[in-house]
């Protein structure tokens, strides 16, 4: 077999915020493959690190009291104990801001501004002159240019879903400082993206680098037309200056996403340099020279929001810098729980630390196995079912395995197992669907090689329930049939070991022991137990109890109190103009207090009558008796979804001190409250009849 050298990469936690389950899909996946990797005895380095750069851990640094450098290292010390706690087996963990990234980000600049692909062109944007620093899209707020919806973005309006410049918006102001910003020019960086195009066409499209819908999503975004990326940012900024830069222009830094890919490379470069002049040395160049790209393999594993920056801007970089491209950057979907985005007040937003206190990791690795596939796919974690799965899988087919088997064993045959298989034909059989597993592994297809396993577990269960080794044991005569039964039985028990090393390291390493065997590689399969001794067995897991579930949800929730609004760098980026727009995650949720909950006042309103206007397609014009002395003009954006005279009598819920809105058609005096969502559909909440009009709700 040719031992493949091979580098993996998981996306780079930004070091301004907590790990939580929807990042462990990320880790556990690339995890198990690195370790199935290992397992069938390919030389493997995984490294990771944190993105420590950018405005929103420089401002969550502020928030906190602490110098950036504080801030980082107190969350990646946080950061390296989660994925520790999830049994993530790292090579190395670095940090963006390190001296190994300065000098790979430095180099690939230098190298990309000297062949001719870098540019500067002036750029006018919305200024925070309190704060005193350039306003990215998501820092600014304030009345759509379309609708007229308040506080919405500077990018597009969550009522209407008009996108604009935040130029644009009406009386912007500042979600920093509440300063209004007023405009700056300021000179900024360019990487020549369009002139990548060609190559990045062929990049895309050749040697299986990408999924399928990967590619199709970038010839999407080539039909668009590809600009130039504005890689610069202006001072102050927390990240690394860019070099040669003319003496009397004001600092200039590079953009958090020009140096966080490059903290692949730092981390490895760092890697390489703990482990110089050991038997694990590792030479820098032979994974990242160009004219090794086919000696190495170098795959990144990711999220789908991140395909822009991983398959455009990175192998664009390295291919303009004379530096390998990737062999493969596999994404994968996001993580709902329970059918539904994850979310802090249902305490399904769930912190990898809260999760730990109360559950095993090893059961979620296991739930998030048997889910992941080389999809781009997003994948549900369903409570019920987690429990359900783990506790008939693991324990109830797997485990039982052994429990049911090693005690007669070691009791009655001091642990001895047979010299001969008596079952050879089913130990071959499972010995055999291990290249099946082991490719499954190998192609990401993690949940049919659960489901093989699982195929595996069961034969090993119907031979014992058919063999009745329990009932035999009273059988005065079947002593051997007794010891032969339990031996078949843990000879499977070890080949399912061998296959779920990758996904359950911890348990199977505990199994190792207690069957005394030196390893559990893929190739350790072909050689059966036969005239072994084994170990005296102790279980191996609990089953899950719905109390600790419960537990679990709860201290969610109750974190939820103790969670400061915090902007993270994808609430900056994602919005950012020339990058793509990807789906929000559950991370972004910026929280009220109580306080700012109780200053909405809420009335039961009657509809007195309700119209279309004239002119806008979006809109219904209500008369309402709030209980007031005059009735109210409201206007609400639900034309698509109802006639008028559906609502006509109703009883409604109307935002009474919402500040009243000049709208092109007349004045909007409150908000009906509807439930849904504006693109696809909404349902005006509606109140029984007899609710007494003009009550407020609390
Ligand atoms: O989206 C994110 O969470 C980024 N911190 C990922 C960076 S991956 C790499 F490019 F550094
Ligand atoms: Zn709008």
């Amino acid at each position: 077999m040719k031992v493949r050298e091979i580098l993996v990469t998981s996306a780079l936690p930004y070091a301004n915020g907590d790990i939580h389950l929807g990042h462990l899909v990320e880790y556990i996946q690339t995890d198990i493959w690195v370790r199935s990797m290992k397992a069938q005895g390919h030389k493997v380095t995984y490294v990771c690190a944190d993105d420590a750069h950018g405005t929103a851990i420089m401002l969550k640094a502020e928030d906190n009291g602490v110098t950036p450098e504080q801030q980082i290292a107190n969350v990646q010390a946080a950061h390296e104990a989660d994925f520790a706690k999830f049994l993530i087996n790292f090579d190395n963990y670095h940090s963006t801001h390190s001296e190994e990234n300065r000098e790979f980000s430095e180099l690939i600049y230098r190298r990309l501004r000297d062949a001719g692909h870098i540019s500067t062109r002036d750029v006018e944007q919305l200024f925070d002159p309190e704060k005193q620093l350039f306003l990215a899209d998501r820092f600014v707020k304030g009345t759509c240019p379309e609708c007229g919806a308040a506080d919405q973005y500077g990018d597009n309006c969550e009522v209407c879903g008009t996108t604009y410049d935040a130029t644009e918006l009406k009386d912007p102001h500042s979600t920093l400082s509440n300063a209004t910003p007023i405009l700056k020019t300021s000179k900024h960086y360019f990487f020549d993206l369009p002139e990548f195009e060609q190559f990045l066409k062929d990049w895309t499209r050749s040697d299986n680098r990408l999924q399928t819908s990967v590619a199709n999503k970038l010839q999407e975004w080539f039909d668009a037309g590809l600009t130039s990326w504005d890689i610069s940012r202006d001072a102050p900024y927390f990240g690394f200056q860019i070099p040669d830069t003319p003496s009397d222009e004001p600092d200039k830094y590079f953009y958090v996403w020009l140096d966080a890919p490059v903290g692949y490379m730092a981390s490895f470069k760092n890697l390489c340099d703990k482990r110089a002049g050991t038997d694990d040395a590792l030479d820098f160049d032979h994974y990242w020279a160009q004219e090794n790209e086919h000696k190495t393999e170098v795959y990144h594993f990711i999220g789908k929001d991140i395909v822009y920056f991983h398959a455009l801007f990175w192998p664009a970089m390295l291919a303009g810098s004379e530096l390998r491209t990737p062999t493969g950057v596999f994404a994968h979907g996001f993580l709902m729980v329970n059918g539904e985005k994850m979310s802090k007040s249902r305490g399904t937003f769930i912190k990898a630390d809260t999760y730990a206190e109360h559950l095993h990791p090893e059961y979620l690795r296991y739930y998030f196995a048997s889910k992941l596939s080389d999809k781009v796919e997003d994948i549900n974690l369903d409570l019920e079912d987690f429990m359900q799965k783990v506790n008939s899988d693991l324990v109830g087919k797997v485990v039982n395995i052994a429990s049911r088997s090693a005690g007669f064993l070691v009791k009655k045959y001091d642990g001895m197992l047979t010299e001969v298989c008596a079952e050879p034909s089913l130990l071959e059989d499972i010995t055999k669907t291990g290249d099946e597993i082991a490719a499954a592994y190998e192609n990401r297809e993690f949940s049919r090689a659960m489901r093989l396993i699982m195929q595996c577990a069961d034969k090993a269960n119907e031979y014992i329930d058919e063999k009745k080794p329990w009932a035999l044991a009273k059988v005065e005569g079947s002593e051997q049939e007794v010891q032969d039964v339990c031996s078949v039985a843990i000879n499977i028990f070890r080949q399912l070991m061998v296959y779920l090393a990758p996904v359950l390291p911890e348990l199977t390493e505990n199994a190792r022991e207690f069957l005394n065997i030196e390893n559990l590689s893929f190739a350790s399969r072909n050689e059966w137990l036969l005239g072994h001794k084994i170990n005296k067995f102790k279980p191996l897991m609990q089953r899950i109890e719905e109390k600790d579930i419960a537990a679990m949800v709860d201290a969610s929730k109750a974190s939820l109190t103790q969670t400061e609004t915090s902007i993270t760098n994808k609430d900056s980026k994602l919005f950012e103009k020339n990058e793509p727009a990807a789906a929000t995650d559950a991370e972004q949720t910026d929280y009220i207090g109580i306080d700012d909950f109780a200053k909405v006042e809420m009335k039961v309103a009657h509809v007195l009558a309700c119209n279309h206007v004239e002119g806008a397609d979006k809109l219904l014009q209500f008369t309402l008796d709030v209980g007031e002395d005059k009735p109210r003009n409201v206007f609400s954006g639900i034309r698509k979804f109802y006639e008028p005279e559906q609502l006509q009598g109703k009883k409604v819920i109307c935002v009474t001190n919402l500040a009243p809105r000049k709208m092109k058609f007349g004045i909007s005096e409150g908000m009906i409250l509807s439930a849904g969502d504006p693109k696809t559909g909404l349902t005006v909440i509606t109140l029984a009849d007899d609710v007494k009009i003009g009550t407020t709700l609390a």
